[in-house]
C-alpha cells in the first residue's frame, strides 16, 4: 500500500531513546516525500484531535535528548469505547495511512485494539523496563548507565563514611532493570519479591561489613518493599547506617545512551519502511538485530 501520511505517538513511562526514534521516522519520511504528524500526550492526543505537524525545528536539539518532544503518558481514558471510537474517527478524518506507537506493554495493548479495528499500526518497544520480548528495549541501555553512574556517587560517600544504602529501583514488575544493575555494581543484596528472606538478608550483610570491603548496598524494586523502613530494619539490626535512596525520575530521564540512539534511529527508519506491509509488527532488537514481531509474541510478563 502507498503511504503518503503517518502519525507518531509516544505513550507511558518515557524512555530515553524516543526521541531519536522519531528523528529516524522523521527522516526516513522526509526522504519517502511522506507527511508526519506527531499526536501529543499519546494516546490522548488521538481521542482529542491533538495533532502536529513534525518538521526539523521540533527535533533540533532534542534528538541527543531524554523524555519526548510528543510529550508521553498513560490514557486511562483510551480504555472506554466512547474514547477508543473518537480516537478512531480522527485516525480516519486525518486520513493516516499509518500510526507508529513508541512505548511498553500496555502502550502495546492500545496499539493491538486499534489494529484489530483495522489501523496500520507499528508499534517500537520503548520503555526502561525492558518487559517486552526482545533482547533490549528502548531506554534499557540508558537507565542502567543513569542508575549505576548514580550509585558510582552514592558509593564514594558511602565509602568515606563506612555506611551502606538501601536503594530503590525502578522496573514495575520486571527484574531485568535492577539485576542488571547489580550485576554492573557487584550486588547479591537485591529484593525482587514481598516475601524475601530477612535473616539471610541481615547474615549477607554482616559478613560484608566484617570483610570491610565494598558497602552493603541493596537494591529494592519498586513497591516490594519500603525502601526508608527497610533501611531503618537493616540498621539497627547490622549496626550499621543504611541510608535510604529513593532514586526516582534520575534513572528514566538524560540523554540516550550511543546504544539507544542508533536503536530508535534505525528502529525509527525501519518502521516507516514496514508500513507499506500493513503487517502490524513490533520491532525491536534480538541480540543486535532488529526484528519484527507479531503483537501478541512481545508479551513477556
Ligand atoms: O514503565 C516505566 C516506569 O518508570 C516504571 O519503571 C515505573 O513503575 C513507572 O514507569 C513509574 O510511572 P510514573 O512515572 O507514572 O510514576
Amino acid at each position: 500500500m502507498q503511504i503518503k501520511k503517518v502519525v507518531v505517538l509516544t505513550s507511558g513511562g518515557d524512555a530515553p531513546g524516543m526521541n531519536s526514534a522519531i528523528f529516524g521516522i522523521w527522516k526516513e519520511c522526509l526522504d519517502k516525500n511522506i507527511e508526519l504528524y506527531g499526536a501529543i500526550g499519546g494516546y490522548e492526543g488521538l481521542i482529542d484531535n491533538n495533532f502536529i505537524k513534525i518538521d526539523y525545528s521540533i527535533l533540533v536539539g532534542r534528538i541527543n535528548r531524554g523524555g519526548s518532544v510528543l510529550k508521553s503518558g498513560r490514557s486511562p481514558r483510551f480504555l472506554k469505547s466512547t474514547y477508543f471510537n473518537r480516537a478512531l474517527k480522527n485516525l480516519k478524518d486525518n486520513k493516516f495511512d499509518g500510526l507508529i506507537v513508541l512505548g511498553g506493554d500496555g502502550s502495546l495493548r492500545g496499539a493491538i485494539e486499534l489494529r484489530d479495528a483495522g489501523v496500520n499500526v507499528i508499534s517500537i518497544p520503548a520503555t526502561i523496563d525492558n518487559d517486552l520480548n526482545f533482547t533490549y528495549t528502548l531506554g534499557y541501555d540508558t537507565a542502567t548507565n543513569n542508575i549505576v553512574s548514580v550509585i558510582d556517587n552514592i558509593t564514594d560517600s558511602l565509602n568515606a563514611f563506612g555506611y551502606g544504602a538501601v536503594i530503590k529501583i525502578m522496573g514495575r514488575n520486571c527484574t531485568d532493570l535492577i539485576n542488571n544493575v547489580a550485576k554492573s555494581i557487584n550486588t547479591d543484596l537485591v529484593i525482587t519479591k514481598p516475601d524475601f528472606d530477612m535473616k539471610n538478608l541481615i547474615k549477607k550483610i554482616n559478613f560484608i561489613k566484617k570483610q570491610q570491603t565494598i558497602p552493603p548496598i541493596v537494591l529494592v524494586l519498586e513497591d516490594v518493599a519500603d525502601t526508608v523502613a527497610l533501611a531503618s530494619t537493616l540498621q539497627s539490626e547490622c549496626k550499621i547506617q543504611m541510608r535510604p535512596h529513593i532514586l526516582g525520575y534520575i534513572q528514566r530521564g538524560g540523554s540516550p545512551s550511543a546504544f539507544d540512539r542508533r536503536y530508535g534511529i534505525t528502529a525509527g527508519k525501519l518502521a516507516v519502511e514496514t508500513l507499506k506491509d500493513k503487517e502490524c509488527v513490533m520491532i525491536g532488537l534480538i541480540g543486535d538485530n532488529l526484528t519484527k514481531k507479531p503483537f501478541e509474541e512481545c508479551f513477556k510478563i
